[in-house]
């Protein structure tokens, strides 16, 4: 049973504080912590920050800390581990919002993912089986890695309006070999970038993708297709983008240039430009995946661009992990794969829940880091036991990214013979 809950400030990946929990049991003691993101939306669950500006500039989570060491540790004190579901509920409870606003959501989704790691000590089961087991399917399911190799938008200080250019080696043979392909691939890239933009233009973005000064898209996926090419993995490495729209609508219009400092140059693309451009990109380049390719409240273009069936249409903002706004999307047929982050849900028990929604309705799932992340690894337990068939951790480099990744290979080995790999079946593995 859980016997003490102890909360703490730690900081993130980006030097923003963020909240760590360990949580005791007569077993042991079992950590974990939120990740935060730089494209937060108004529709996901509710981060609580002390908004105290004389500290860390008013993002610090001290009440959050105070909320689990006092509210929660309270509430969940003396129960069963294994029971996750009751645990969050029991969380969701004292909270009373729809959005997490009372407790906070990075609160809540630390102590919710400690407890699953200790309910999975509790059964001695290792993580993933433990959570394939709280979805009531079984899965050895190893995700394609999405690797980010090129940042842009709001994650890096280079000019390219996008966020992210994502490497999917879905022709490897399992998850190590995928690994190795995209790690090759990310080196021959840093080459060929210091080649043609100087060493500066190695610099990497939050999630430790390369941000030269490229002019646009375009130019971005020529440098990795040269680089998938010098690495000799053509045809086997398929490209995918997070465009993070939502970041660079101004009104109903799309402006490339956001970021440009002579805010002259702006580049405005109406929505239809926009679906022609991605159409563009799609026959031109192995695209196969395009993630919130319009602002969050573009449910029309979005739809339209969805309708074209070029590719997989990824819903981040526009969905915000929220169950409503998914069952929106699957009615109106809007996009067809969820983006689960699971500190935009809240609890562990509610991520299970809308991975299944988005299951039923044979739509993908890429299972997701934040660009702000610590090196806690459960993200990669969670891709494999809800069988996601895709999870996205950012570039093969910084320990933060790493730590995702390197659980999945441990992940693979200990399952040996059982583990499959997703490969050519990451959209329904
Ligand atoms: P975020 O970025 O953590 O800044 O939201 C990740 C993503 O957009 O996929
Ligand atoms: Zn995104």
């Amino acid at each position: 049973v859980i016997t003490k809950i102890r909360a703490r400030q730690i900081l993130d990946s980006r030097g923003i504080p963020t909240v760590e929990v360990d949580l005791h049991t007569n077993k042991g003691m079992y950590r974990a912590s939120a990740p935060s993101g730089a494209s937060t939306g108004m529709y996901e669950a509710v981060e609580l920050r002390d908004g105290d500006k004389g500290k860390y500039l008013g993002k610090g989570v001290s009440k959050a800390v105070n909320i689990i060491n006092d509210k929660i540790s309270e509430a969940l004190m003396g129960m069963d581990p294994q029971l996750q579901s009751q645990i969050d509920q029991a969380m969701i409870d004292l909270d009373k919002t729809d959005n997490k606003a009372e407790l906070g959501a990075n609160a809540m989704l630390a102590v919710s993912i400690a407890a699953c790691k200790a309910g999975a000590a509790e059964k001695e089961a290792p993580l993933y089986k433990h959570i394939s087991d709280l979805s009531g399917k079984s899965s050895t399911t190893l995700p394609v890695p999405a690797i980010t190799v090129i940042s842009g938008g709001k994650h890096a200080g280079n000019n390219l309006a996008v966020q992210e250019i994502m490497i999917l080696p879905v022709g490897a043979s399992n998850f190590e070999e995928a690994m190795q392909m995209g790690s090759e691939t990310y080196h021959h890239l840093k080459a060929i970038i210091s080649e043609k933009y100087g060493p500066s233009g190695c610099n990497v973005g939050d999630d430790g993708g390369f941000a030269p000064n490229i002019s646009g898209i375009s130019e971005g996926l020529d440098l990795v297709i040269e680089a998938i090419d010098r690495a000799g993995y053509n045809g086997r490495i398929k490209l995918a983008i997070d465009v993070a729209a939502t970041d660079f609508c101004i009104g109903k219009k799309y402006d490339l240039d956001f970021k440009s400092p002579n805010k002259v140059g702006q580049n405005f693309k109406t929505g239809e430009d926009m679906i022609e451009m991605y159409s563009q990109l799609c026959t031109e380049y192995p695209v196969v995946s395009i993630e919130q390719p319009f602002d969050k409240d573009d449910w029309e273009h979005t739809k339209l661009f969805t309708a074209l069936g070029l590719c997989q249409v990824v819903g981040d903002d526009l969905l915000m992990s929220n169950p409503k706004r998914i069952e929106r999307a699957i009615n109106e047929y809007t996009c067809n794969a969820l983006l689960l982050k699971v500190n935009q849900v809240g609890t562990v028990t509610e991520a299970i829940e809308v991975v299944k929604q988005a299951k039923d309705a044979n739509w993908g799932v890429m299972v997701s880091h934040r660009c702000g992340e610590t090196d806690d690894s459960f993200i990669a337990d969670l891709a494999v036991g809800l069988g996601a068939g895709q999870m996205k951790s950012g570039a093969p480099c910084r320990g933060e990214r790493l730590a995702k990744y390197n659980q999945l290979l441990r992940i693979e080995e200990e399952l040996g013979s059982e583990a499959v790999y997703a490969g050519e079946n990451w959209r329904s593995p």
